[in-house]
């Protein structure tokens, strides 16, 4: 038999589960229809890319992430930096999940690496407003639904979600509330004082950026959930030299830095609150 494009097998594998789309819109149920678009009863169309992501926005967005920036990001996840907060993250997770959705997905490495820990039914979902970051991720990794979309108006069922993972990302936890299931879990991911603090000295020396305070974030989180568990992950992991300049680019804080030939790093240091909330 021949093989399926990669379009081709996003359609099928999109209409398996197209019972998890709601138009952004209207607000009504979706189709997946043979042809590759996903149309609501009100006839609002979106058409799955040849790539295999679906785009949900209705006007394009400007946004200050780059094409270079989601495969400096890929590089430097998949070296293997984050290894261990996949690893939490996946012991979080009941082994009777079916769908987990990301939330901010970016170039999607998290979920993909945290997917392979889970048990391979579980119908896993990224979603980000870049549209960079989602052609990134769907050009990596397949047997995923990504999309582009916002995702405080995401195109999702009521009620349709286990587990909506939120890395380093915005969230909106009234949508959040809308689509889990109602014994989902929110698993979100925010940066604690000391991450990625040798870049941070490098960008900031001296000034009042070098130091970080997740305190508001938590305490807005904790004040949406009822019940709420928070764990820290702290280490430090060997930086490759040829991995520097990735490092540098894909965050905001290396574009702070004038002359990346002045940059010596040989370790930096992961510093995360992993924190799970259930409404
Ligand atoms: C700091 S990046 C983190 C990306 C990824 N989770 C990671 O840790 O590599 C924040 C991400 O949130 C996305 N984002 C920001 N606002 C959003 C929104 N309203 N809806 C969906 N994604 C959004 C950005 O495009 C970006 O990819
Ligand atoms: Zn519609």
């Amino acid at each position: 038999m021949a093989k399926l494009s990669k379009r081709e097998s996003s359609i099928s594998y999109m209409k398996e589960n197209e019972k998890l789309f709601q138009c952004p819109i209207c607000k009504t149920n979706m189709q997946v229809q043979e042809n590759g678009n996903i149309t609501c009863e009100q006839k609002h169309s979106f058409d799955i890319a040849k790539q295999g992501y679906v785009n949900f926005m209705t006007k394009a967005i400007h946004s200050m992430y780059s094409k270079e920036l989601f495969q400096s990001r890929y590089e430097i996840i998949q070296s293997g930096l984050y290894n261990p907060v996949h690893e939490k993250i996946a012991n979080l997770i009941d082994f009777g999940v079916q769908s987990i959705l990301d939330t901010g997905c970016g170039e999607g490495t998290h979920l993909a690496k945290i997917c392979e820990k889970l048990h391979p039914q579980v119908v896993s979902l990224g979603i980000d407003i870049s549209k960079e970051g989602i052609f990134t991720a769907a050009k990596h990794y397949e047997r995923h639904i990504w999309c582009v979309g916002d995702l405080a108006n995401s195109p999702f069922q009521a009620q349709s979600i286990d587990y909506i993972l939120n890395f380093l990302s915005p969230a909106n936890y009234t949508d959040f509330k809308r689509i889990l299931k109602p014994n989902g879990k929110v698993i979100k991911v925010v940066p604690q004082a000391s991450y990625l603090q040798q870049l941070r000295e490098q960008a900031f020396a001296k000034s009042e950026k070098e130091q970080y305070s997740n305190e508001q974030t938590v305490s807005l989180f904790k004040d949406q959930f009822s019940k709420v568990y928070i764990e820290r992950i702290i280490y430090d992991q060997p930086l490759e030299h040829h991995l520097l300049p990735k490092l540098l680019e894909m965050t905001p804080l290396g574009w702070h830095i004038e002359n990346n030939e002045d940059v010596a790093i040989n370790e930096i240091t992961i510093d995360l609150d992993i924190l799970v909330g259930e409404f």
